[in-house]
């Protein structure tokens, strides 16, 4: 590949041994950063469920992502993003925990887990664990001594509250995933407080005990070598005080009200100082209901709280509250510039489009059909490994795979899906086919379906049923097939992540839009000292001549996913999604 064959700066990831480390006199900073190993990484999200399937019961599991660590490997991504791995009876794919120091069984054991992270290190990449703490299951132990009787020691662990009168929830709040966040519980006839399903109550973080059990329990993996945290819905643990109704214009926005409640930095400092601050790890929160103007307060290496945070801004872009809405490209660029001047060189970026919420990359962002699918997933990799910030993939966006052609309701796994049927289609709010036509397009389970490995049956992802349909695409979308045709969007995902490992200015450089009103192009550069980098996506199915802003001319052409030679000239003939990247 063209990558091959250019000289550049910095070999391998050789600035990485800056990387500080606790105890560690300060690194030189690099445009003012200080630089760090999870700044300089590219995260993979794995979504066990998913994954890989090591014993035909249709569930994938650990072993199964253990025999798939050399394609990870190859692939150049550093960190692994684990979904949750833990004891669960799967209320929502185990963000619904059982017991924090168990291996849901389904998934394997203990020793798995050992396995896989011993396999990990071996192969010189960091797996970071996803820690959820706002709620756990109903079946866990402190939540099922809760709920036993008013004066029972755990009762604190957890919101109980009367109801305003007979039948009537304690306040307004909403689920969501549908319905009253507040569940009757008749043996005390108290109600308590679930953000999520009925079978996730919230934690109450206001309760010592409970932030000193949290604490434990991230100690007793980061004891194990796991090398940081994915941070579940971590703004909303503090609720707010007295839990008042929500005003109207607050219910529009829930997420807004639930978040930042008023001891959410306290805790976060504190979670800092009594567990992160002693290891070398990385920490990213999903941010839910932060503003960008709020994230600094969250990430900034001056407050001590979290490292990075994932702005749904972006990934977002496409809905209104539950509703799939159509986008522009200056839209986009304008997120991306409000980003950029939010975040100053102490408030590390994170940058991605899709993960197990969302649906596919390449089926939202850009053009699934067959004639342009592996163009335009080319393209969307070559921007979320040149902007601003750790990048994160999700599994199976680096083969360029799509959305389920789901048809009716029978079809979809996830409790957000079917309770948002009972709620809206079957109380008649809704008609079945707006429904239905709303969730092929926003549908979580979208990007939820088995990884496609090859061309046998299920895509080589089980060897019994899988717990999820596999998309029937997977004869023309799977790995054996990808990692061996030169012109895959999985060999030119692992250039791009090279490229970027090798590119300083790709990890630390200024970000400038060069034409941010332009509606099918998107052309920036990144300029760290004087290398200086230009990166141009065709954003439409039409070619187009291109005059290059301020009539800059490129003359090393880098990357290309429709194999163009040009150079040397201010006036690009792009294709339709056609993406390149210049030195200049
Ligand atoms: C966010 C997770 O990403 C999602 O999958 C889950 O349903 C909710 N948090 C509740 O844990």
């Amino acid at each position: 590949m063209l990558l091959a064959a250019i000289a550049l700066p910095f070999v391998g990831n050789a600035y990485a041994q800056h990387a500080a480390r606790p105890g560690a006199t300060a690194a030189a900073t690099i445009n003012g950063y200080t630089p760090m190993w999870w700044k300089e990484a590219v995260v993979y999200q794995v979504y066990p469920r998913s994954f890989k399937d090591s014993n035909g019961d249709g569930i994938g599991d650990l072993p199964g992502i253990t025999s798939k660590l050399d394609y990870l490997q190859q692939l150049g991504v550093n960190v692994i993003w684990l979904s949750p791995h833990y004891d669960s009876p799967n209320a929502d794919n185990g963000y619904d925990i059982r017991d924090y120091r168990k291996v849901m069984k389904e998934f394997g054991t203990m020793a798995d887990f050992d396995a896989l992270l011993a396999g990990i290190k071996q192969r010189h990449m960091r797996l970071i664990i996803d820690l959820v703490v706002n709620h756990t299951s109903d079946e866990h132990r402190w939540f099922v001594e809760s709920r036993k009787s008013k004066d029972n020691p755990y009762r604190d662990y957890y919101f109980w509250r009367d109801g305003k009168g007979p039948g009537q929830p304690p306040n307004n709040y909403p689920s969501f995933f549908s319905g009253s966040a507040w569940q009757y519980d008749p043996t005390t006839k108290q109600y308590y407080l679930h953000y999520f399903a009925v079978k996730q109550p919230d934690l109450n973080w206001d309760n010592p005990k409970v932030r000193a059990e949290v604490y434990d329990l991230m100690k007793f993996w980061l004891d194990k070598g796991v090398d940081g945290f994915r941070m579940d819905v971590i703004p909303l643990i503090s609720k707010p005080t007295g839990l008042p109704d929500l005003t109207p214009e607050q219910l529009r926005h829930v997420d807004r009200a639930y978040a930042n409640g008023p001891h959410m930095h306290e805790y976060l400092q504190e979670m800092n100082r009594e567990v992160l601050s002693k290891y070398d790890v990385m920490t990213v929160g999903e941010a839910l209901g932060i503003s960008l103007e709020q994230t600094p307060l969250m990430v900034s290496d001056e407050r001590h709280e979290l490292n990075m945070i994932f702005n749904f801004d972006a990934v977002r872009i496409n809905r209104d509250g539950r509703q799939w809405k159509s986008w522009t490209l200056p839209q986009l660029k304008a997120i991306y510039a409000k980003h950029a001047e939010e975040l100053d060189a102490h408030s590390w970026d994170t940058v991605f489009l899709s993960n197990h919420d969302n649906p596919r990359l390449v089926s939202s962002f850009g053009d699934d059909s067959p004639e342009y699918r592996v163009a335009s997933a080319k393209l969307l990799e070559t921007m979320l490994l040149t902007l601003r910030g750790t990048p994160f993939i999700y599994q199976g966006d680096e083969l360029g795979m799509t959305n389920y052609p789901f048809k009716g309701i029978g079809d979809y796994n996830d409790i957000e899906a079917k309770n948002g049927y009972k709620a809206d289609v079957l109380t008649g709010k809704v008609s079945e086919a707006a429904y239905l036509e709303n969730l092929r397009h926003m549908s979580r389970d979208n990007a939820r379906t088995p990884m496609q490995w090859d061309g046998s049956a299920n895509g080589g992802f089980t060897t019994g049923t899988p717990w999820l349909a596999v998309n029937p695409n997977y004869k023309e979308i799977n790995a054996a097939e990808e990692v061996q045709d030169p012109h895959s969007v999985y060999l030119y995902t692992r250039s791009m992540i090279a490229l970027r490992h090798k590119t300083p200015a790709l990890v630390y450089g200024t970000y400038e839009d060069l034409d941010p009103a332009n509606p099918a192009i998107f052309a920036y550069t990144r300029t760290l000292g004087a290398e200086r980098y230009l990166v141009v996506l065709n954003f439409s199915d039409k070619a187009m001549d291109y005059a290059i802003p301020g009539g800059l001319k490129p003359t090393q052409l880098l990357m290309t996913n429709l194999g163009s030679t040009e150079g040397n000239t201010s006036t690009l003939h792009l294709k339709g999604w056609e993406a390149r990247v210049y030195r200049y």
